[in-house]
């Protein structure tokens, strides 16, 4: 099972924070959440990857967004020399900001760019070390069906399936027959995303597993050594309560944090927060 890039979220700092929890419920790897790849960008720079290939005993893959090849060229030959084996490339992004430039779910419309950007993956990082995590299309579930001889042609380590279209964000039902679709005609395995539940063991898992922290007896003390790792890490009180408030989000339906989700989200520093929590 891998746990799945949730960008502000599943952070290299949350990762190593909950590193025990994630081991036991059966992740061995992490998809990092995306960093660009662009030129003169270096992508071990910020701590998300600057820390090295391996977060609290699970294997990070990195994950990139971006349409330049020359650019994605360069960060990945930058973190092969810092010891990452793997990388991923971000197809699946659907905000349309991202895709109407082509990047994110955007490259599923531009099969020339996604080609080169794959040629550079699998050259840089080596044949069975690059993966792709897509969409099943922008507006059609069918569009990355029609994409899979173009995929096909290269040895990816496997391709990762958020089975709804960049249209359909985060929300609305899965299209699992469309995902079979696109495993029967993939060469390289297929991982499946999307409303999967952590404790089914298999497949590529994020929010599912994020609502479980919430109910677990332990979790207050979780939290409070996320918030001063957190406040190690990022500077001021503001980050740091960014980051928690969208962690605890997940749980505001679960009876345990109701009404402590109404005081969380107006909680305005660090302290207040580790009392209440
Ligand atoms: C807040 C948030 C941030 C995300 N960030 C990324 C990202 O950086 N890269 C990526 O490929 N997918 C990203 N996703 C998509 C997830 O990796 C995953 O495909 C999606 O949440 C469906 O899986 P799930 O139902 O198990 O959460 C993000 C999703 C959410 C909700």
């Amino acid at each position: 099972m891998i746990l799945a890039p949730l960008r502000g979220v599943t952070t290299r700092c949350f990762r190593e924070t909950f590193a025990a929890v994630i081991r036991e419920a059966g992740f061995r790897e992490a998809v990092a959440p995306f960093v660009s790849a662009m030129p003169g960008f270096d992508p071990l720079a910020g701590r998300e990857l600057g820390g090295g290939p391996d977060a609290g005993g699970i294997a990070v893959t990195p994950q990139f967004i971006g349409k330049d090849p020359a650019a994605l060229r360069s960060c990945l030959a930058r973190i092969r020399s810092a010891g990452y084996g793997t990388a991923d490339l971000n197809c699946g992004c659907p905000f349309p900001m991202v895709r109407n430039k082509g990047r994110g779910s955007g490259l599923l419309r531009s099969p020339d760019v996604l080609r080169r950007m794959l040629e550079v993956g699998c050259e840089v990082m080596g044949a069975g070390k690059f993966s792709v995590k897509a969409r099943l299309g922008v507006e059609r579930p069918d569009e990355l069906l029609s994409l899979m001889p173009v995929l096909n042609e290269f040895p990816l380590r496997f391709l990762t399936v958020h089975a709804r279209t960049a249209r359909q964000m985060y929300g609305g039902a899965v299209d699992t027959a469309a995902l079979e679709a696109v495993r029967a005609a993939a060469k390289m395995p297929v991982v499946a995303n999307g409303d999967l539940d952590w404790s089914g063991g298999t497949g590529m898992v994020g929010r599912s597993f994020i609502r479980y922290l919430g109910t677990r007896g332990d979790i207050g003390d979780l939290l409070r050594r996320y918030i001063d790792a957190s406040a190690a890490e990022l500077c001021g009180d503001r980050p740091v309560l960014g980051r928690i408030k969208e962690l605890v989000s997940y749980w505001r339906d679960l009876p345990q944090w109701r009404r402590r989700w109404d005081l969380v989200k107006i909680c305005r520093s660090a302290d207040e927060m580790r009392a209440l929590i």
